[in-house]
């Protein structure tokens, strides 16, 4: 009966896991997922999440509209767009996770065909590298493929600008903030209003996958990239996650918001993802959503200045791996947030996993937040060996 289907490979990044956990070698080291993990490689969770779920009131498990939780929705709204947020005009849409974002607004797209007149597949503009999943959500859209970094490895400004130029009516993916998933190399706050206007000549809709707010210098600061994108493309929405920021990974937090002209607008995109949820998954966990709703009302300074040590941890960590590495990689002191891209060759990072049990992404993508204490030495020395 399933003879026309075919086994397929489970996602590079828990297959690398997998093979990482059974790896029985003492001096293993995991610098493959996107997860921070304390100095000690020990699992993190916020103090203020820890307080906040303490505070839960479990006496309600009943289900919750379609739309999520409107509170959290609020919040959220808040804390991405600060005072430009306006009830009236973003279509609020709750989700698990940002990788359910990114889902819904695919389908979205794909089911109503949001400009309209595109009469073949809408088309994407997606910059490669990118993180790997955009690539399977998106898979049902025309995908247009350029490069994320010239070849210098610096932000390629200028092929954005070409892209969007090239291919009107089209969907173009931005990572939010800081921390672009796997350079760490973003554009900066003037290219973004230039980015915008070009947009905004050629129709495109801008689509922003945020998912590390925080994690690139701060709350504040890194918003600023999406409030410019809300602020000046007339076609924009974004989907944001609470994975790694407040450490709910597993818990499935997120949400989709969509800029929109009006109510009228606003309703009618709320009941489409509405009828989108009530078909795949009917009803979403609330109780993520209930445990950020404390921390936004009760905990919201020390989640901040939580973030802050997190993101220092980070700069860190980045800075003590990359100090002693060959001037070869110090094109890496540029980028920002937990990943970068070594640039070696697949054998190398083959060598790396088989010989001296270091596991990184096939294309090199390493996690800084990953890095422990005693690893620091052994990777250099062996990062070096490989070259
Ligand atoms: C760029 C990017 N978008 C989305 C996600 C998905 O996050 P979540 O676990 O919330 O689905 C990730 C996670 O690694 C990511 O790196």
């Amino acid at each position: 009966m399933f003879e026309s289907l075919q086994k397929l490979q489970i996602d590079p990044i828990f297959a690398l896991m997998q093979q990482y956990e059974r790896d029985e070698n003492p001096q293993k080291v995991n610098v493959g997922i996107g997860i921070y993990r304390d100095i000690k490689g020990k699992p993190f969770v916020f103090d203020c999440i820890k307080k906040a779920i303490g505070c839960v009131r479990n006496n309600n498990f009943e289900y919750e509209s379609m739309g999520g939780n409107q509170q959290f929705l609020a919040h959220t709204a808040k804390l991405f767009l600060g005072e430009d947020f306006d009830s009236e005009k973003l279509s609020l849409q709750q989700a698990c996770g940002g990788t359910h974002a990114c889902r819904l607004f695919a389908d979205l797209y794909l089911r109503n065909n949001i400009l309209g007149s595109v009469k073949n597949k809408p088309k994407i503009l997606l910059s490669t590298p990118s993180w790997g999943n955009h690539f399977g959500i998106f898979k049902d859209f025309e995908v247009v493929k350029f490069s994320h970094l010239d070849e210098n490895k610096a932000f390629n400004f200028s092929e954005y600008l070409a892209q969007v130029q090239a291919h009107p009516n089209s969907v173009l993916l931005l990572h939010g903030g800081r921390t672009h998933n796997p350079t760490g190399e973003n554009f900066t706050l003037s290219q973004l209003e230039i980015l915008a206007e070009k947009c905004n000549e050629n129709q495109v809709f801008v689509f922003v996958d945020f998912a590390y707010l925080g994690l690139g210098k701060s709350i504040l600061e890194d918003r600023k990239y999406l409030q410019i994108l809300y602020k000046k493309c007339v076609q924009m929405a974004f989907g944001v996650s609470f994975s790694k920021n407040a450490s709910l990974y597993k818990q499935r937090l997120g949400a989709l918001f969509i800029k929109t002209n009006g109510v009228n607008e606003k309703e009618i995109l709320e009941s489409n993802q509405q009828n989108l949820i009530r078909e795949s998954l009917s009803n979403l966990p609330i109780y993520p959503a209930e445990v950020m709703n404390i921390v936004f009302e009760n905990f919201y300074e020390d989640w901040v200045s939580e973030l802050g040590l997190v993101c220092a941890d980070i700069a860190l960590r980045r800075k003590r791996l990359l100090g002693p590495l060959p001037a070869r990689f110090s094109y890496l002191k540029n980028g920002q947030g937990m990943f970068g891209l070594l640039g070696l060759s697949q054998a190398q990072v083959l060598e790396l996993r088989e010989v001296y049990s270091i596991y990184m992404m096939a294309d090199s993508r390493i996690n800084f937040a990953g890095v422990r204490e005693q690893d620091f030495d052994y990777l250099v020395h062996n990062i070096k060996k490989v070259l």
